[in-house]
């Protein structure tokens, strides 16, 4: 089977934000204790926080964490994690029937992004609290002095206040799951009430008010619609979620999955252009696809302590997900859509980053170690930050139940900021045959082949762990550059990324 493809230096997308590859950090079963920080490790530092995990994340070099929620900031008392330690009170968290300590706030968090290397995404409780506690919560992390909030993180510790730009407006007010859900008329005025008064404290802020929390609510995307006529003239971001499945086994479908994400980011798009219109506004709203990964090889196991039959146990495991190589492909596809969305997705979090639904893993009192999905996430956040281009696809492809047309081929293409290098990445989805596949070259002047890496030739179901990586990235052999094209020939079921220096 032959397919091909054009890329031409003119025809771009638009930027890839570097923040597309960020990711999500939430108080939910071993994300934070044990994932993060656990002071009883071998290798955790003078805060508690585990330098392994640190070194992981530097790997993937997240550039945003969303943080602390997710369902759990939506009856979150952020004050809970102020002042000393051994004075904090310990909460039930009712989103995941768990006892929280409060060990970890603000200010232990802020501390590990730092020694990560990233910057905070805060999210602020629409849920039980509303316009005040969001309101201070914004004065205590970024008013430099002199006020009751800025005055009171100073004496606990932190002078410098951490001039945290993107906030997000609540989470997922659309889901009977969450404390304090509301209808988006509702989550529409205390969103725009909100947005107003943090927008009074500093009008350069980001904010991301919540879209749908799928694409299968009930009420998508009539809410989008809403909340969006509500609050468009002071947010910059709306906000969505997808989490991906395979039940039925089912590799054709499941792969087939990226349509539905393709459609349901171009259906957002067009509600953001119909408001804007409606408003004859000159300003833009941008998608933040704030929480996205495989989710479901954990549900199982998961009931129990989410039913209450485990009664209120502190960091439990929860949506310890154990991801094979079938995922590592659903992943690129996930990572090529947001590419070839560049031109409305601006923010994505990989949700999450440790233990919970994550591409690190930690074992307590034992090693940290990269899941299969670690790979295709760190190319895409290493070799993806640049100029994405409109490719020319021709591949033949197969039909799904929901989807007409599924390219064998998955193909994006990026253009780095930082070297100029065309990074190609590519996810075959046909399961027998070898695709022959062509990519030619215009504008773009003489190029070689820097870096061509594969992750291919495993059983579905192949799995890493702590004993052992096999799941990851080889040499890949065999692509040519020639005469302005690309050659390479794509194996069944594979992932391969080829960058092309100048
Ligand atoms: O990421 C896990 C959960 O999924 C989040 O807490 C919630 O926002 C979503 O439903």
């Amino acid at each position: 089977m032959r397919a091909s493809a054009t890329a031409h230096s003119g025809y771009v997308i638009g930027q890839v934000d570097s923040r597309v590859f960020g990711s999500f950090v939430e108080h939910l079963g071993r994300a934070v204790y044990t994932g993060i920080y656990e002071p009883d490790h071998p290798s955790a530092d003078a805060n508690g926080m585990r330098q392994d995990v640190i070194d992981l994340v530097r790997e993937l070099d997240v550039p945003i964490v969303r943080y602390p929620g997710g369902n759990f900031v939506s009856a979150y008392y952020w004050e809970d994690g102020i002042g000393p330690v051994d004075e904090r009170p310990t909460r039930l968290d009712l989103a995941w029937h768990s006892s929280e300590s409060n060990a970890v706030g603000i200010h232990e968090f802020a501390d590990w992004a730092d020694a990560a290397g990233t910057e905070m995404m805060l999210a602020v409780n629409l849920g039980s609290r509303g316009l005040d506690p969001a309101r201070n919560f914004l004065e205590y992390v970024n008013h430099p002095g002199g006020s009751y909030w800025s005055d009171l993180r100073k004496k606990n510790g932190r002078d410098e206040p951490w001039n945290v730009k993107m906030w997000c407006l609540g989470n997922e007010m659309d889901g009977p799951w969450q404390t304090g859900q509301k209808t988006a008329d509702e989550y529409g005025r205390i969103a725009f009430e909100t947005a107003k008064a943090m927008r009074a404290y500093d009008k350069s802020l980001e904010l991301v008010v919540c879209g749908s929390s799928t694409p299968t609510m009930p009420t998508y995307p009539q809410w989008e619609a809403t909340v969006l006529d509500h609050t468009y003239d002071v947010v910059d971001f709306i906000s969505l979620h997808m989490y991906f499945k395979n039940h039925a086994a089912d590799t054709a479908t499941y792969l087939a999955e990226a349509a539905r994400l393709d459609d349901y980011i171009g259906t957002v798009a067009g509600i953001i252009q119909f408001i804007k219109a409606k408003k004859r506004s000159k300003r833009d709203v941008y998608i933040s696809f704030d929480e996205w990964n495989v989710w479901y090889h954990s549900e199982e196991q998961d009931k129990k302590v989410l039913e209450g039959n485990s009664g209120w146990p502190e960091a439990p495991a929860l949506l310890e997900d154990i991801y094979n190589f079938e995922d590592v492909l659903q992943v690129g596809c996930i990572l090529n859509t947001f590419i070839r969305r560049a031109d409305v997705v601006k923010v994505a979090c990989l949700a999450q980053l440790v233990n919970v639904i994550a591409p690190i893993m930690t074992v307590e009192g034992g090693p940290a170690w990269r899941q299969t999905t670690f790979w295709p996430f760190l190319f895409a956040s290493k070799y993806a930050r640049g100029l994405a281009f409109d490719l020319a696809v021709d591949c033949p492809g197969y039909a799904t139940d929901a989807f007409a047309d599924v390219p064998y081929l998955d193909v994006a293409a990026v253009k780095s900021d930082v070297d100029g290098a065309l990074t190609v990445f590519i996810v075959s989805r046909h399961e027998t045959e070898t695709i022959d596949f062509t990519l030619s070259l215009e504008g773009f002047g003489d190029r070689q082949i820097i870096e061509d890496k594969v992750i291919a030739g495993h059983d579905l179901r192949a799995t890493n762990g702590p004993d052992g990586e096999p799941v990851a990235p080889m040499d890949g052999a065999g692509a040519t550059v020639g005469a302005g094209r690309l050659a390479v020939s794509v194996p069944p079921l594979s992932y391969r990324m080829i960058r092309l220096g100048a």
